[in-house]
Parts: structure tokens; C-alpha cells; sequence
């Protein structure tokens, strides 16, 4: 476990939880580009967990820290023990996921339904922070449905607040339940920054991160600069992380000096050895590598190699020396 004032003063920017996205081989390449941002896993359900025994589902690389968990869940003490295997495991922050709109996530009444029962919500923070030490926070979005976010949000925050969450990741959408996709509710509600930055004048003794629609480290800024803790980017970091996250240490935390994504190519090769010595195969890898080089010249032709032939048997690091030409060569 990292000290906890390291952890709060990570989530200044974080890469927002992404299922199939940001696994262990994502983070890996993202830690690599930046020290210092917070990292958040895919959601991993507590049933999953708790029920399943899927412990798999909690490994990680060390290397990884500051690094949260973010759980699914909506039983106080499923997720009392689900939270306390993610400590266990190491795990620096516990992450309720009050925002997602999926369907599956719906039929375990959990996730962004979660906004309808703020009492629930702050039932299970309060259990989890009862089972383990480090820092609980919640990622919610800032009302659903027919609901209004001048009146559900305020509350919401109210509540998990009275029972000591002190740091949430407000994404600046509704999610509608019933008619839009998951994807759908990732674009569709329109964002509406204005009222995260009037949550943070209401309740300034929370640590608030904005989450919704930033593309660059300057918009990032933007929010910190007019009093936000935090900016979480999600799609963005995930197809660009060259862009968000080389200059991130510099310019978000006043550390260190940009990163070079030629390097970090370079540095996975080690991992991608180990990866396949373990058994698993270089595109579970190089899938996440594919925007490394967006917007750079190659970069169209590092894509093209590193998605046609990542499947072939035998496969491994060479192909990806060899996609690195079309960059550096
Ligand atoms: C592929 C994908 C998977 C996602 N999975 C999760 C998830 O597991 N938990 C969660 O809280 N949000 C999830 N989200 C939502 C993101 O965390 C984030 O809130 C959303 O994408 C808005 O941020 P952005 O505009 O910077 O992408 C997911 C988003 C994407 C694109």
C-alpha cells in the first residue's frame, strides 16, 4: 500500500476505469508514460470475487502503483469483503462504481443505478472503509433518468461524505437506464462541466475529479486551474496515451521530464518476453500499443503491423521492432 497523501496527490489525473481496456498489460504501458498518474483497473465485480473466487481477476504488476481497484457491487458486505481481497492484494484505493449504465451491470442493480438509492450507496462505503485501511472513493455520475443533478447530486455527495468518502470522480453526464447503449450514454447525455465545479464550491472539503469528454492535458488543466483535485480521462488517454500521459508528469505534478513512446515501446519488450514465457500472447499486449504513436508520421504503418501479424504463432517482441521502424527507423 502506498501512503495515502501520495494517492490524493495522484488523483490529480487518473485514466478512468475502462472494462476490456485497462487491464494489467494497458496499465503496464501507462505507467511507463507517466509516474505519477493514478491508474484505475477494469471494474471487477465483488460477487465475482466474493462468490466466484476469481481472484485472477486482482493480479497486477508492482510496477504498477498508485493503482485502484474499482469494484461492482451493491451489497454492503460483499463488498466489505470484496474491498478487503483488493487490500489484500495491495491495492492503494477502493473505487465504487456508482456510473455505469450497462445492462448486465443494471440486472445486478448496480452501477449508475446506484444514483437511485444514495442510502445503499453510502451503506456500502461505509462497510468497505469499516474493512480495510486504505482510501474508499466513488465514481458516479451526476444523476440518471428523469432525475434532477441540482437535487440527487448535492445529496448523493452529502451522503457518502457523512460516511467519510473523501475523494469521488464525478463523470459530467446522466446516464439514461432504459434506450441507450453503454456507448450510447458515453456520448449522448450532454456533458455539463458547470455543475462538477459547483459541487466543489459546495463542498470544498472534498477532493472532486471531473471525468467526461477531456481530450488533452490543457483541458485537464483547465479544470484544475479553476479549483477542481482532479481530471480522470478516460477514451482519450486510452487512444492517445502518448498525448495525455508523456508530458503528464511535468506539466499536472511539477516532476520529472516527458517521456519518450519510442522508449516506452522499447521498455515493453521485457514485458512482452515475460507475457509469453507465462504462456499468453503478444497481441493481449500490443492491442493497447496501437495509439502509441497516434497523430506521429508511421504511425498508420506501427498500427498496421502491430494489428495484422500480432496473431500470428510466434509472434513476439521482434514484431514489434520491426513495427518500430515505421517510427524510428
Ligand atoms: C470501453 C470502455 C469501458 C468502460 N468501463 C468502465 C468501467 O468498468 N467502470 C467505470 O466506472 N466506467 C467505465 N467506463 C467509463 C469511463 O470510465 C469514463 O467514465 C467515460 O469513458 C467518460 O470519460 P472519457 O470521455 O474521458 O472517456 C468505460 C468506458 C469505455 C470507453
Amino acid at each position: 500500500m502506498t501512503d495515502k497523501s501520495l494517492i490524493t496527490k495522484a488523483a490529480r489525473l487518473s485514466v478512468a476505469p475502462m472494462m476490456d481496456w485497462t487491464d494489467r498489460h494497458c496499465r503496464y504501458m501507462h505507467r511507463l508514460l507517466s509516474r505519477e498518474t493514478l491508474l484505475y483497473t477494469e471494474m471487477v465485480t465483488a460477487p465475482a470475487l466474493v462468490r466466484g473466487g476469481a481472484l485472477h481477476l486482482l493480479a497486477y504488476s508492482p510496477e504498477e502503483h498508485p493503482i485502484a481497484l474499482q469494484l461492482g457491487g451493491a451489497d454492503p458486505v460483499e463488498l466489505a469483503q470484496a474491498a478487503t481481497l483488493g487490500a489484500e492484494a495491495g491495492y492503494d484505493e477502493i473505487n465504487l462504481n456508482c456510473g455505469c449504465p450497462s445492462d448486465r451491470v443494471q440486472s445486478g442493480a448496480f452501477g449508475a443505478i446506484l444514483m437511485q438509492s444514495p442510502d445503499l450507496v453510502a451503506d456500502c462505503v461505509a462497510a468497505m472503509r469499516d474493512a480495510v485501511d486504505v482510501e474508499v472513493t466513488v465514481k458516479c455520475r451526476i444523476g440518471v433518468d428523469e432525475q434532477e443533478p441540482q437535487q440527487v447530486l448535492p445529496d448523493f455527495l452529502d451522503k457518502i461524505r457523512a460516511v467519510g468518502c473523501n475523494r469521488v470522480t464525478i463523470h459530467a453526464r446522466k446516464a439514461w437506464l432504459q434506450g441507450l447503449s453503454p456507448k450510447e450514454n458515453r456520448d449522448i447525455p450532454p456533458l455539463d462541466y458547470e455543475i462538477v465545479h459547483q459541487m466543489k464550491a459546495d463542498f470544498p472539503d472534498l477532493h472532486i475529479s471531473i471525468n467526461g469528454g477531456i481530450t488533452s492535458l490543457d483541458e485537464a488543466k483547465t479544470h484544475l486551474d479553476r479549483g477542481l483535485d482532479g481530471a480522470m480521462i478516460g477514451r482519450s488517454a486510452y487512444h492517445q496515451p502518448g498525448d495525455i500521459l508523456r508530458a503528464a508528469d511535468p506539466e499536472i505534478y511539477g516532476t520529472g521530464v516527458e517521456t519518450d513512446p519510442i522508449e516506452v515501446a522499447r521498455q515493453m519488450l521485457p514485458y512482452i518476453e515475460r507475457h509469453l514465457s507465462g504462456g499468453g500472447r503478444l497481441h493481449q499486449v500490443t492491442r493497447h500499443m496501437l495509439g502509441l504513436f497516434a497523430g506521429r508520421p508511421g504511425a498508420r504503418q506501427w498500427r498496421r503491423t502491430l494489428s495484422e501479424e500480432s496473431h500470428y504463432d510466434g509472434a513476439g517482441p521482434a514484431l514489434v521492432e520491426k513495427a518500430l521502424l515505421a517510427i524510428a527507423g
